[in-house]
């Protein structure tokens, strides 16, 4: 037993918090360019216009743009067998409406296909990792304009055609689910409002939710028919979904704490996992649906694609767990990636103030594969922290090589309770811009960046302690984790 002599070890990324490069070889401008960097305790404000005396953290995040050889090397030394990534949809399709793909954009992946191919380093391409080109979100209030279904599949299908021969595994979007947090309205959906708004900004009334949700089926559609041309064009793809995991206990043994997780539960996770992996909406959705008054807009034949273009896996992040209560009296809250819920008491938490449950992700891993029974991945996991560099010039994260030994102890539990596991990949491997808060003071890799929250720095890159750790797990298969 153990984990599967061809598990994909790794890491993760997206391009809009790690390539940079935002205005270079006919990139055109996407939804993240224009969003400001922030605090925990001052959200990140996103901007109509581009100002050019104001720092917006994408637009050169850490250089991967012009370092990505330096740094597949950095991968490959550490023995890793698989990098997460994304393709920056405005790279290859600058407006999102162009009559025709931006050929040098086309050929930069090329360039980081081949140098992960020397590496034996197999790519794993999220196609939108909240990455909308600007142009759509402006045009067509983002992911609630049907037609954006149309250009998304124009984008995939150019990138399935352009990269058959190089990639195999394939996740169509980041985190769907988080489409229906205040976040992911903007981020996930590209779904503008007034001007200089924070991201997180929430509004529940039906009409909002109905957009929203709208929104969300019109990504369902879009990737079940990205889906089924991936499949054509290339028979050996595997193409997965992506879910935040969001995991909330019931407070209490009270029964009706119980159930309110339950519930949270199906609409946090199980939602989104239906339509992609069974091909249909839930049986619990239409009540959700009427009680928030709620009216999705579908169209004839959207029922038939969901159902064709299932996944062929089931892929999740996972960083922390909460509570939830239905006691009005409990009211203390924990801070989470994209979601919070009630503090649990039995957990510490990150200096993000994310709680820190190991334990909970073989519940998930459970939980999951028990309802599918298809094979799960773990592609984002990690721990943000502030690292500091010691007397010595070096960075000593014994906290990270911690949180991260633990999560993968559970994985390995969970692979022995019988869940069928292909892969990990850590989120944040290099160190990049924070999605939730735009700092880059909030540090996952195992490779440190220097560049400051203000965009000061050089880009240089140096190994954390955890580089060496993870190195000696990868090639011991996970069986070294000390
Ligand atoms: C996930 C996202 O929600 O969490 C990533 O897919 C993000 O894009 C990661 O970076 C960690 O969150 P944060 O806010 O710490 O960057």
């Amino acid at each position: 037993m153990g984990f599967s002599k061809d598990f994909l070890w790794g890491g993760a990324t997206a391009a809009n918090q790690y390539e940079g490069g935002w205005n270079e070889g006919g990139k055109g401008p996407s939804v993240p360019d224009h969003i400001r960097g922030g605090t925990v305790s001052a959200p990140r404000l996103w901007d109509k216009e581009i100002d050019p005396d104001i720092y917006y953290p994408s637009h050169q995040a850490v250089d991967f743009y012009h370092r990505y050889e330096e740094d597949i090397d950095l991968m490959g030394d550490m023995g890793f067998k698989c990098f997460r990534m994304s393709i920056n949809w405005s790279r290859i399709y600058p407006t999102g409406m162009d009559e025709n793909p931006n050929e040098e954009g086309i050929e930069f992946y090329h360039k980081v296909f081949r140098k992960l191919k020397e590496r034996g380093i197999e790519p794993l391409v999220t196609l939108s990792h909240y990455e909308l080109p600007w142009g759509l979100s402006e045009k067509y209030d983002g992911w609630y304009g049907r037609d954006v279904i149309d250009h998304f599949v124009r984008y995939a299908k150019t990138c399935f055609e352009a990269y058959k021969d190089e990639v195999k595994y394939w996740l169509t979007f980041n985190e769907i689910n988080i489409g229906m947090s205040g976040f992911g309205k903007i981020m996930g959906l590209g779904m503008q409002g007034e001007d200089h708004q924070p991201m997180f900004k929430a509004d529940n009334s039906p009409e909002t939710l109905s957009r929203v949700f709208t929104a969300l089926h019109h990504q369902f559609v879009a990737s079940a028919k990205a889906v089924v041309i991936g499949h054509e064009i290339n028979p050996e793809f595997r193409i997965g979904n992506m879910i935040a995991g969001m995991l909330g206990y019931g407070y209490t043994c009270n029964p009706n704490d119980v159930f309110a997780a339950d519930q949270s539960f199906n609409m946090g996770n199980f939602f989104c996992g239906d339509v992609q992996v069974r091909g249909h909406y839930p049986y619990y959705a239409k009540r959700y649906f009427k009680d928030n008054g709620i009216k999705v807009e579908m169209e004839p034949g959207d029922e038939e694609i969901l159902a064709k273009g299932t996944v062929d896996f089931y892929s999740f992040s996972y960083y922390m767990s909460s509570c939830i209560s239905t006691d009005p009296e409990v009211t203390e809250k924990a801070a989470g990636n994209m979601f919070s819920g009630i503090k649990n008491p039995y957990l510490e938490a990150s200096d993000w103030g994310w709680q820190i449950d190991p334990a909970g992700l073989r519940t998930y891993l459970n939980r999951v594969y028990g309802r599918y029974e298809v094979p799960l991945m773990v592609v984002e996991n990690g721990l943000g922290a502030n690292d500091e560099i010691s007397e010595d010039g070096k960075i000593h994260d014994p906290y990270r090589i911690d949180y991260l030994r633990k999560h993968i102890k559970a994985m390995k539990e969970a692979v022995e309770d019988g869940v069928e596991l292909m892969g990990y990949t850590m989120w944040g491997c290099v160190d990049l811009v924070s999605a939730s808060t735009g700092e880059m003071k909030k540090r996952y890799g195992f490779i440190y960046v220097d560049r400051d929250n203000d965009g000061n720095g050089d880009f240089h890159r140096e190994k954390k302690d955890s580089f060496d750790w993870y190195k000696k797990v990868i090639e011991t298969n996970g069986e070294d984790l000390e």
